[in-house]
């Protein structure tokens, strides 16, 4: 499936009334299935204490469930709030090995505007695996998701705000 194509398919499952964490389940497996390079593909949620908490995920179990930002490929790029696509994985000094096996990682924000809600991870075992069509594929999913992630918070926001007397 390409980007679109998966973001169709998650448009379908929303208007059936899937709640979020079916729909970020969906994200993953098929961002996962979709594109054979990519051998560990999950989603890290960001919480207000700073601390990214491991979410859906396909792939070898990490130990990584809990990173710090500014820690590691995913904490940098939400302390920098930028997407990182890193070809070879032996050239970051602060990397945080998921698997041995993993070559290359990607990680692309969930994010409206100054907002970051979350970020897609994904392994690689493969060196250099995340090309362009690749990279706008997760770019895809994750401004859709974005979206989604920000319907939520509206929607909590509006149910826990004060009543004005
Ligand atoms: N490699 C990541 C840690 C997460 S695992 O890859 C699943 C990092 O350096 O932040």
């Amino acid at each position: 499936m390409t980007g679109e194509q998966i973001c169709g398919d998650l448009d379908r499952l929303k208007e059936a009334g899937a709640p979020l964490e079916a729909i970020l389940d969906r994200a993953v497996r098929r961002l996962h299935e979709s594109h054979p390079k990519f051998h560990w593909t999950g989603i890290y949620e960001l919480f207000p204490d700073d601390l990214l908490r491991l979410g859906p995920f396909l792939g070898a179990p990490t130990d990584h469930v809990f990173i710090g930002v500014g820690q590691g490929v995913c904490g940098t790029a939400v302390a920098e709030r930028r997407n990182i696509n890193v070809p070879d994985v032996t050239k970051v000094a602060n990397y945080l090995a998921c698997s041995t096996a993993t070559k290359s990682e990607l990680v692309v924000l969930i994010r409206q505007g100054d907002t970051i809600f979350a970020q897609i991870d994904v392994d690689s075992h493969e060196c250099n695996a995340f090309d362009d069509a690749s990279v706008h594929d997760v770019e895809l999913v994750a401004a859709w998701l974005a979206t989604e992630y920000a319907r939520h918070r509206a929607a909590a926001g509006s149910r826990t705000a004060p009543t004005r007397a």
